[in-house]
C-alpha cells in the first residue's frame, strides 16, 4: 500500500466566456514574446467579466477547496497578456515573488500542440539516478496541453513555463498574479514565538 502526503494541487475549469475584442491592447516584444504594456490589463474594461469569473475561481479555489481562513480575502494583483506567434522553444522555468498564487487563462491556443510546463521542486541532490520509466511517483516535469478557454491556478511558488510553440499560430494568454489582504494568523496564540497576528 501507498499513501499519497501533501499533494501540489493545480486548479483547472474551462470558463464560458464570450470572444474579447482585443485590438486595443498594445503590445512590446520581449525575446520571441509580445507582452501587453499594461500589467494590470484585467482593470480595462472589455476584461471586466473574465477578471469577475476569474476572481469567482480565485474565491472557490482558496476559500471552498484550500479552506483557508476568512479573515483573508484574495485579490488579482498585477496580470498582462502574452501574445506568442513565431515557433520558439518557449520560456524559462520561473515562480512569481510577491504573489500567494499565480494563474493563466488562455484565449487562443492550438490545442495538443501549446503546452504549459511545471517542474518538480526538489532541493540540492548530492548523487543522481534516472528512473527505469516515468510514473506519478517519480516524474519530474508535467506537461500539460491546455484548450481554449482554459484557466489555471496555481502556487505561486511552483517552478513553470511557457512550453514549445510549435506553430507559428497565434497564443495568446492572460496571466496574473494574486495577493491576499486582511489578516493573517488569526489563530495565532503564541507569545514566546514570533506567530502573531498580521494585518495587511
Ligand atoms: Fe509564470
Amino acid at each position: 500500500m501507498l499513501f499519497q502526503l501533501f499533494p501540489t494541487l493545480i486548479y483547472k475549469e474551462n470558463l464560458s466566456i464570450s470572444p474579447i475584442n482585443m485590438n486595443k491592447i498594445k503590445f512590446s516584444p520581449i525575446g520571441d514574446f509580445n507582452y501587453s504594456t499594461s500589467d494590470n490589463i484585467l482593470e480595462q474594461k472589455y476584461f471586466s467579466s473574465l477578471k469577475k469569473e476569474i476572481q469567482r475561481h480565485v474565491d472557490i479555489f482558496t476559500k471552498d477547496i484550500l479552506e483557508i481562513e476568512n479573515t483573508l480575502n484574495f485579490f488579482i494583483t498585477r496580470s498582462w497578456v502574452i501574445n506568442i506567434e513565431k515557433i520558439n522553444n518557449g520560456g524559462p522555468f520561473h515562480s512569481h515573488s510577491n504573489s500567494f498564487f499565480t494563474g493563466v487563462f488562455y484565449i487562443n491556443v492550438d490545442e495538443e500542440k501549446d503546452s504549459f510546463q511545471i517542474e518538480r521542486s526538489k532541493s540540492y541532490q548530492y548523487l543522481e539516478y534516472n528512473y527505469e520509466n516515468i510514473n506519478e511517483w517519480n516524474q519530474q516535469l508535467m506537461t500539460y496541453y491546455p484548450k481554449k478557454n482554459d484557466l489555471i491556478i496555481f502556487d505561486a511558488s511552483l517552478s513553470h513555463r511557457v512550453g514549445h510553440h510549435l506553430t507559428s499560430n497565434l497564443r495568446t494568454v492572460v496571466a496574473f498574479e494574486i495577493f491576499a489582504k486582511g489578516t493573517f494568523g488569526s489563530k495565532g496564540s503564541l507569545n514566546s514565538y514570533n506567530m502573531g497576528k498580521l494585518t495587511l
